[in-house]
């Protein structure tokens, strides 16, 4: 049996109809190959297609068509059957259409097949998320990173079609064709600057670590904010820093940790950081190369995973964030700094809301809010205002004016929330580790120290889950 597209290819743009037109590289057919191996995947093809479709355009190409594509047998030299690719190259001809991306990984050989075959230029999916990082990367690490690991991608297809191309060449005697050299050197230019790249790397990452240095002696804890593509992480991230990062419909839209120091209501202060979004097949390689930028997230406090909760994926997305986490070595099963945030709810029926909110798999390990509306963000706060507490003692202290030495070893190993001076006193309330209240009181006998109501009971009741 051939391949054929499994529906009728959905026209997303307008097209010219006089053919063919004139081939342009940014006008794309995106292609989601589906294969019997796959079908086991929780996420339907059709999701997976639009995935593709909305990746695509995050780099500002034009979706001309896009497609699921059957394929029964799947051919070694070109993964696609033979019919198909005839019928899509005449399609392609007609529409001007200069890029194809396979929504699945190729090797090296089909993707060089296919382009002959469809006379376009072709990428997989490795290839499409590496255009993303790279489109996206917002600092000169994230930048470096993506190159690298670009290089790393390209040298490899490069490695192996020229093998491969040799085979060909002594089995049909072009010895020492014109393709050679060319490709020898660009296997070396790319060896050089892939070495010039890890060097840079090193360089930037050694005052990257002089600056974590230095915000490390800023006693803050970390929340660190992670999620699938699009589920709103910036957006949330902006709405709890009332900051301006970069948000918009666009799929992978953070790249680089953006940081931004809040206060919550208890007037804590904290930092939060904005990573990388997350993606399912992110191949092994990739989430090595972007584990630098992820270091963010391995350091945190405190870690919330943002979910779309009104995508049809969701629990898929869910359980690929996961298993990206648990290549991070986070296991969020027993990893007690993982709150799961359910974002989006102002796209739920009220009903289905109290349904995923019941689904908490422990006390204060969720919260559903609405990035757009602000809907459940005061629960959020709240959350984690009793996160950072847990384990510590909340006590209040009253330091003379004067005894600068106190207060420094509270501000040290404490952390202080609220502050009031008299003409004689600092009344401080400092979160404390239980041994270091005793330690207090050994090394500072004299001064009162009153354990408070623990925060907890003094933030608002509706502090609960929220849902509505
Ligand atoms: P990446 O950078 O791709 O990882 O995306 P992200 O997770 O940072 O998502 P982003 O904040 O850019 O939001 C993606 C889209 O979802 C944008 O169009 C937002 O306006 C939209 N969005 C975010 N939060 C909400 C929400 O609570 N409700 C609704 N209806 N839309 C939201």
């Amino acid at each position: 049996m051939t391949d054929r597209p499994a529906d009728e290819p959905a026209l997303l743009s307008d097209t010219p109809e006089a053919a063919p037109a004139e081939q342009s590289a940014r006008r794309a057919l995106v292609i989601h190959p589906i294969l019997r191996e796959d079908l086991d995947d929780r996420r339907s093809p059709e999701s997976r297609l639009e995935e593709a479709v909305g990746l695509t355009a995050a780099i500002e190409l034009e979706v001309v068509a896009a497609e699921c594509v059957r394929v029964t047998r799947p051919k070694p030299a070109t993964l696609l059957g033979g019919g198909y690719l005839e019928e899509a190259a005449r399609r392609i001809a007609e529409l001007g259409i200069g890029l194809v991306v396979v929504d699945h990984a190729l090797t090296p050989v089909q993707q060089r097949n296919l382009e002959r075959d469809l006379k376009a230029k072709v990428i997989d999916r490795t290839g499409l998320i590496l255009e993303i990082f790279g489109a996206r990367a917002r600092t000169r690490e994230g930048q470096l990173q993506v190159e690298l690991a670009a290089l790393t991608y390209q040298r490899s297809r490069l490695v192996r079609s020229w093998t491969h191309l040799e085979r060909q060449r002594g089995g049909f005697g072009f010895l020492g064709g014109p393709g050679e050299s060319q490709l020898e050197m660009d296997r070396r230019l790319i060896g050089d600057r892939i070495i010039k790249l890890k060097a840079e790397l090193e360089e930037v990452r050694r005052t990257r670590g002089l600056h974590r240095k230095a915000r490390e002696r800023v006693p803050y804890p970390v929340v660190a904010l992670v999620g699938y593509t699009n589920a709103g992480k910036s957006t949330l991230f902006n709405r709890m820093a009332r900051a301006d990062v970069f948000a918009k419909d666009l799929l992978f839209a953070t790249l680089d940790p953006t940081m931004r120091s809040i206060v919550l209501p208890s007037g804590r202060k904290i930092i939060l950081s904005d990573t990388v979004g997350f993606i399912s097949d992110l191949p092994h390689h990739l989430v090595e190369a972007f584990r630098a930028t992820l270091e963010e997230v391995l350091a945190a406090d405190i870690i919330l995973h943002v979910r779309d909760a009104a995508h049809p994926d969701s629990e898929a997305q869910r359980a690929d964030v996961e298993s990206v986490l648990g290549e991070l070595g986070i296991e969020v099963e027993t990893d007690t700094r993982v709150v799961e945030v359910l974002n989006k709810i102002d796209k739920l029926p009220p009903l289905d809301r109290d349904a995923l909110v019941r689904q908490s798999r422990r006390p204060d390990g969720l919260v559903a809010v609405s990035a757009l509306t602000g809907e459940g963000l005061e629960s959020l706060f709240n959350v984690l205002d009793r996160r950072m507490v847990a384990g510590r003692d909340v006590v209040r202290v009253s330091v003379p004016v004067g005894d600068g030495a106190a207060a420094a070893w509270l501000y040290a190993r404490g952390e202080v929330t609220e502050r009031e001076d008299d003409d004689d006193h600092s009344h401080l309330t400092v979160a404390l580790e239980p041994a270091d209240v005793a330690r207090f009181r050994d090394r500072f006998p004299d001064y009162l120290v009153t354990d408070t109501p623990p925060l907890v009971e003094r933030v608002a009741p509706e502090s609960q889950v929220q849902a509505s």
